[in-house]
């Protein structure tokens, strides 16, 4: 499973798109993220249901892995009701436009944004991040686009983000390991340092 991600990243990595891969338009997506910016567009907005936490920052994110996140959505695999109803109404097409707005631009010092609010303790996340590093960076911006950023999301999100892998209602076989032996302060503690972090930011 590993080899599969690195193998698709290092493809990735060096430009080489998969065959029947679809090419993103960010000029294109202008017209079609309407629909996104009530939501993402909105420094610090929060979700009221079905759990209350602030939608993550796409601004900076690879576009490959916002790609991958709304196909996982349209196909049921990753659940959240709002993001699987918006998903499912788009085609491959709109999610590339989209991907390639939102991460079109480098991820930039994420300055003036909401001050960090966090259960965790930025320095103990710190020294917990080692292993982290490896695939996010130690930072949280890895330039590689197998692995999202995490540099600069919501702490209250990734800490979210970290829970649902643990509890199996966001499945995937690399973090499923990684959040294995985890406490749930650990986890507080690693968002609080990813979190506040300089990495990605709220694209209006
Ligand atoms: C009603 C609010 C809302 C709207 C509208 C909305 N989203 Fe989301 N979005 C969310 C929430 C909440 C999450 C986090 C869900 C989860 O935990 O899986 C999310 C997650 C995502 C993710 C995954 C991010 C990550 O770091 O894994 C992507 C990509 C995304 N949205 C793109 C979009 C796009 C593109 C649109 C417009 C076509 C859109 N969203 C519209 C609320 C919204
Ligand atoms: C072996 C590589 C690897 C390691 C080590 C790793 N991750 Fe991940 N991480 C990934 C991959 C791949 C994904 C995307 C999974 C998916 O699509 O759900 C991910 C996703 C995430 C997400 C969700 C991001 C989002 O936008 O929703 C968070 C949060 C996260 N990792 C935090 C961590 C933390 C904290 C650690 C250290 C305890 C860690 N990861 C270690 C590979 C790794």
């Amino acid at each position: 499973m590993q080899r599969r991600y690195l193998v698709c990243g290092l493809a990735l990595a060096l430009g080489i798109l998969p065959a029947g891969a679809v090419e993103g338009d960010a000029e294109a997506a202008r017209s079609k993220n309407s629909m996104c910016i009530g939501c993402h567009g909105i420094e610090g907005y929060r979700t009221a249901f079905p759990t209350v936490y602030p939608v993550p920052r796409l601004g900076g994110q690879h576009p490959e892995y916002i790609m991958a996140a709304l196909q996982v959505y349209k196909s049921g695999d990753r659940s959240h009701p709002t993001m699987q109803s918006i998903a499912g109404g788009l085609s491959e097409q709109d999610m590339a436009d989209l991907a390639a707005y939102y991460g079109a631009q480098p991820a930039v010092p994420a300055a003036g944004s909401a001050p960090v609010q966090s259960a965790g303790n930025v320095m103990r996340g710190k020294e917990k991040s080692e292993v982290c590093a490896a695939c996010h960076g130690p930072d949280g911006n890895s330039p590689l686009p197998t692995f999202p950023r995490i540099g600069g999301q919501h702490p209250e999100y990734l800490l979210q983000a970290l829970l649902d892998y643990k509890a199996g209602r966001r499945k995937d076989p690399i973090m499923a390991v990684q959040v294995e032996a985890l406490s749930k302060q650990d986890m507080a503690d690693l968002a609080a340092w990813f979190g506040a972090q300089q990495g990605l930011y709220t694209k209006h």
